[in-house]
């Protein structure tokens, strides 16, 4: 079952996502060479609490890895495509992209928003990677109106990435989101048609996020259970928004 919004509740979470969205644009301005990813976590975990949230992801549990995700971000370097660990040994260089991705509950809701972040000078294809991933995210928020469907906001991601050369990948996936982090629809970055294809109404909420490979679409988790990377060992780029239908269009609650 699709939880529908009332627009009380889509304003408190619009205080959610607009605390994420602080965050991030904190901490992409503290993003250079030498810093590291655990630097990033102490200002984010400062931000939140702070602000009188909780960080979403802490003591987040997963089945599949069989714990508690023991960190405020994610940060996925490179070849890592979400749920990257922070690390003080994990010092960002030249070249490197890195995934922040954070949430945080607040007044019982959730918003959640992702954005890669390139370190220094990054090569032309990579820098293309980024565009692409960013711009199918964009692409996708437009598909947001009352009437459209959930395969036309899938299938806009897997369209766009696809004809740019690049590739989505499969195993991890977009949601639905409000008192809990995750809320059906599950929302693939293809056309999963193994799963339904609802109407979008008025007040449904969905983070959107698309995770794109630079090489293949495969992908598997490492020894720590948490971190996904990509098995050709290429890069990879995630961006995410937490985005309510409303008779309006699209509101994008992760941006002012
Ligand atoms: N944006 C991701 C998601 O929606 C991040 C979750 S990290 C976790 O699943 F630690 F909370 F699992
Ligand atoms: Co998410």
């Amino acid at each position: 079952m699709i939880v529908r919004k009332s627009l009380s509740e889509l304003e408190k979470m619009r205080a959610a996502g607009l605390l994420v969205y602080e965050v991030l644009q904190v901490l992409k301005g503290l993003v250079k060479e030498g810093v590291t990813t655990q630097d990033l976590e102490v200002v984010a975990e400062k931000l939140i609490t702070d602000a009188g949230a909780r960080p979403a992801f802490k003591g987040y549990e997963s089945a599949a890895a069989g714990s508690k995700y023991p960190y405020v971000l994610c940060t996925s370097v490179n070849e890592e495509i979400v749920h990257g660990m922070p690390s003080a040994k994990r010092v960002l260089k030249p070249g490197d992209i890195v995934s922040i991705d954070t949430g945080v509950q607040l007044q019982g809701y959730y918003g959640d928003s992702a954005i890669t972040v390139p370190i220094g000078e990054i090569s032309a294809e990579t820098q293309k990677l980024i565009d692409v991933t960013r711009e199918s995210l964009e692409l996708a928020i437009e598909q947001m109106r009352p009437g459209n469907r959930l395969f036309d906001v899938c299938g806009t991601v897997e369209r766009h990435v696809t004809t740019n050369g690049f590739t989505v990948v499969r195993e991890f996936v977009g949601h639905g989101i409000g008192t809990q982090m995750h809320e059906e629809p599950q929302v693939p970055n293809y056309i999963d048609r193994r799963n339904e294809n609802p109407r979008l109404k008025e007040g449904m909420v969905l983070a959107i996020e698309p995770m794109v490979n630079a090489g293949k679409p495969g992908s598997r988790v490492k020894a720590d259970k948490w971190t996904a990377v990509t098995e050709d060992g290429r890069y990879s780029a995630h961006f995410e928004h937490t985005v309510a239908v409303t008779a309006n269009g699209p509101w994008v609650l992760t941006r002012p």
